[in-house]
C-alpha cells in the first residue's frame, strides 16, 4: 500500500465529553442522536464505531469533525474545544486537521477523480503547492484507481468511495474520520482500505472509522458500540497494533 504518511509527534487527544445532540423528526418528536456520549480517540489508534442503523454513529463522526454542534457537552482536540468555536473557525479547524470520508462520499459529480482528490487543497490555497498533484495521483493509484479523465459520476460506487478516501488523505491530516469507508467495496479493496487505515494509525494518526465490516473492526485498537444514541460498550483490544 502506498499511502504515505509522515510520522510526527503524537497529536493531541480528540475527545467527546458528555455529548448530547438532539434532532426533531418530521412530527417534531425529539430524537436523541447522541445521548451523553464520552470517549477518547487517541492518536496512533484506530477506533471502530459499530452499532445498528440509526444508533448515532454518523452523528458522532460529524460531532468529532465540528460539523454537528452538540446541545450539551463538548468536543475537544487537546486544548481546543471545537464545539465552542464559531462555524468559520470550525471549518478552518476541520480543513487543517481532519480528513473526512462521508457516508455519501460528497464528491463533486462533474469533476474527475484527480480534481475531486485535490479539492481540499483548492479550498485552502489559490495555487496548488508543488507535489500535491503528484501525491493525489499516488493516492489514487495506491487505492487501485487508474487515472481517468471522466467525471466521477461515471465511476462505480466502490471507485467513488476510494476517491473519497484519497481526498481525505491528500493534506496528510492528523485526524481521519471515515464513515463506513469499506461499505461499497469488494473484498479485496475493503481489505486494502482496512490495511491502509491500520497503517495510518500506526504512523501516529487518529483514525476513527464507522463500520459494519468485521475485518476492519478486527484491526481496531478499540471498538465502540452505539445503540439508540448511547455508547453502550467500549472494548479495548491491546496488542492489535503490534
Ligand atoms: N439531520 C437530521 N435530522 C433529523 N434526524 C436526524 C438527522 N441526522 C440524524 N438524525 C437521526 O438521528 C439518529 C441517528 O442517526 P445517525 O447518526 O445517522 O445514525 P447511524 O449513522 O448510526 O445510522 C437517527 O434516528 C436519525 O434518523
Ligand atoms: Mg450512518
Amino acid at each position: 500500500m502506498t499511502v504515505t504518511a509522515t510520522a510526527t509527534a503524537p497529536s493531541p487527544v480528540l475527545c467527546a465529553r458528555q455529548v448530547r445532540a438532539d434532532f426533531a423528526d418530521a412530527g417534531s418528536a425529539i430524537i436523541h442522536a447522541l445521548d451523553n456520549v464520552s470517549a477518547n480517540f487517541p492518536s496512533g489508534h484506530l477506533t471502530a464505531i459499530v452499532g445498528p442503523s440509526g444508533s448515532g454513529k454518523t452523528s458522532l463522526i460529524h460531532a468529532l469533525a465540528g460539523i454537528l454542534v452538540p446541545q450539551h457537552g463538548e468536543i475537544a482536540f487537546g486544548s481546543t474545544v471545537i464545539s465552542r468555536l464559531n462555524e468559520r473557525q470550525r471549518d478552518t479547524w476541520r480543513l487543517a486537521h481532519c480528513g473526512m470520508v462521508f457516508q455519501d462520499f460528497r464528491l463533486i459529480d462533474e469533476l474527475d477523480p484527480l480534481s475531486n482528490t485535490l479539492l481540499p487543497a483548492q479550498f485552502r490555497r489559490a495555487r496548488l503547492p508543488d507535489g500535491l498533484r503528484e501525491r493525489a495521483r499516488e493516492l489514487l493509484a495506491g487505492f487501485g484507481l487508474p487515472l481517468r479523465a471522466g467525471p466521477v459520476k461515471a465511476l462505480s460506487r466502490g471507485e467513488q468511495q476510494r476517491v473519497a478516501l484519497a481526498r481525505a488523505l491528500l493534506l496528510d491530516p492528523p485526524v481521519i474520520l471515515a464513515d463506513e469507508p469499506t461499505a461499497s467495496l469488494d473484498r479485496e479493496n475493503a481489505q486494502r482500505i482496512a490495511d491502509a487505515l491500520r497503517a495510518l494509525a500506526r504512523s501516529g494518526k487518529t483514525v476513527v472509522a464507522v463500520t459494519h465490516d468485521e475485518r476492519l473492526a478486527a484491526l481496531a485498537d478499540t471498538v465502540l458500540t452505539m445503540k439508540s444514541g448511547q455508547l453502550i460498550e467500549t472494548v479495548a483490544r491491546p496488542g492489535v497494533s503490534e
